[in-house]
């Protein structure tokens, strides 16, 4: 059997900082304020951007620098589901023990956490910290003063405190963790002269907006870094370094293309690349490669993202057709107004103007300003190449049933 290197790419996973690309003025902007948390400023920073644009991947990285350069604790908390107070606070402290056991002065701050430490699992390797909830309701009130206590600590063998509280998106919804969040704040600027602790949000621009309602002097405290898409020479360049780590030489044509399916999406290039990968046999990857990688990835992406979203949410027969009707041609991303309509049935034609606007809403489509007035493309450069799959066998299975009957 052919033995193949495990695949470089982590399609939904953040990204092994070796193989991290671009975001140079967010990494360098962040550090700037890492560099005044270890002169013991307290610093707030919201990191947002779209689903899957590499938020985590971004944070993972600075933690990483800000712990070999600047000497930096950092903790990375993901909250995707939690939606209270006590237990955001009780991942806080358990992802600190986690992070301090390793460390010879482990011993330092365990105390701290009273008989309330367990080790988990087999040989011990892994510890959780489960407090009552009367005592983890008050380390909740007196989550400042808790820190200090850490950081005092800690203070000889590191500079300061990373907490990174991954996806918010729940907890940006109650009023109670912008409340709580607000006093920290203030707390700590009316007690503390020092207080070397860096804190990042991360989510979505939407978890902003419902955190600024909820509590419209909590955005002032926030420095806001706002992630886009990669350029295509980052593209290429996460590319070309996760191929060379496999030995595995790519044509420039075959690169050519996996660069501009990517559309200067994070996610995509990942699922590009993987797919690439997995049907390649000869360690070259050529055009033919490459092509069925990318319509192997349209298939993944679909499913995931657009079965879900369009398929199984639009039950209307007539916009599933005139969906196909947009993607005929294969691999073009734009299409006119105009040339879709000419291909409608006059049925189709009545809701044409209610399809544009849904998928505008779903986020299907876009305008393509470059264009034009009545001039539309897809998001990016995979979902038109899904809907034409997907129209072609549906061609296939129509075709089928007729020759049967
Ligand atoms: N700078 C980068 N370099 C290389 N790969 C990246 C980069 N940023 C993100 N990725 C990859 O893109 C995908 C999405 O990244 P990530 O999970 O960090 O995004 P996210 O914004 O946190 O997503 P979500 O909103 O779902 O939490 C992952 O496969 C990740 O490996
Ligand atoms: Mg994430």
């Amino acid at each position: 059997m052919n033995f193949k290197e495990n695949s470089p790419f982590t399609p939904g996973s953040p990204v092994p900082i070796e193989l991290f690309v671009g975001r140079s003025n967010q990494v360098k902007e962040i550090l700037q304020y890492i560099n005044q948390t270890i002169y013991g400023k307290q610093e707030n920073v919201y990191l947002e951007g779209e689903r899957g644009i590499g938020k985590s991947s971004l944070a993972s990285f600075i933690r990483s620098l800000a712990n070999s350069q600047y000497e930096i604790l950092g903790i990375h908390v993901f909250l995707g589901t939690i939606n209270n107070l006590d237990e955001m606070v009780r991942r806080i402290f358990e992802e600190l023990l986690k992070q301090t056991q390793v460390q010879s002065w482990f011993s330092k701050i365990k105390d701290l956490f009273g008989q309330y430490i367990k080790q988990i699992g087999l040989f011990g390797i892994s510890v959780s910290f489960s407090p009552p909830a009367d005592e983890l309701k008050r380390l909740v009130i007196s989550f400042p003063e808790a820190l200090s206590k850490i950081i005092e600590k800690i203070i000889e063998d590191k500079k300061g405190l990373l907490i990174i509280l991954d996806d918010i998106s729940e907890l940006s919804m109650k009023s109670e963790f912008a409340n709580w969040y607000k006093s920290f704040v203030d707390q700590v600027a009316t007690h503390y002269q020092k207080y070397p602790v860096f804190i990042m949000l991360i989510g979505l621009p939407e978890n902003r907006d419902s955190l600024s309602k909820l509590q419209p002097s909590l955005m002032r405290v926030f420095r806001v870094v706002e992630i886009e898409k990669l350029s295509d020479t980052e593209v290429e360049n996460f590319l070309s370094s996760a191929f060379l780590k496999v030995n595995i030489e790519v044509k420039p044509d075959a690169m050519e293309q996996m660069v501009k399916f990517s559309s200067g999406l994070p996610i995509l290039m990942h699922e590009i690349g993987d797919a690439t990968f997995l049907k390649d046999q000869d360690k070259i990857i050529d055009l033919d490669d490459a092509i069925d990688g990318i319509l192997e990835a349209g298939e993944r992406i679909g499913k995931k993202y657009l079965d879900p979203k369009v398929y199984r949410a639009i039950r209307s027969e007539r916009y599933i057709s005139i969906l196909r009707k947009c993607a005929e041609v294969p691999f073009l991303r734009s299409f006119t107004k105009q040339d879709v309509e000419a291909r409608l049935t006059e049925n189709e034609k009545q809701v044409f103007h209610n399809f544009l606007r849904k998928l505008r809403e779903l986020e299907i489509i876009e305008p393509d300003l470059d264009k034009g007035r009545g001039s539309y493309r897809f998001v990016n450069e995979i979902y038109p190449v899904y809907i034409w799959m997907e129209a072609q066998k549906f061609k296939y299975r129509t075709k089928y049933k007729q020759n049967t009957i």
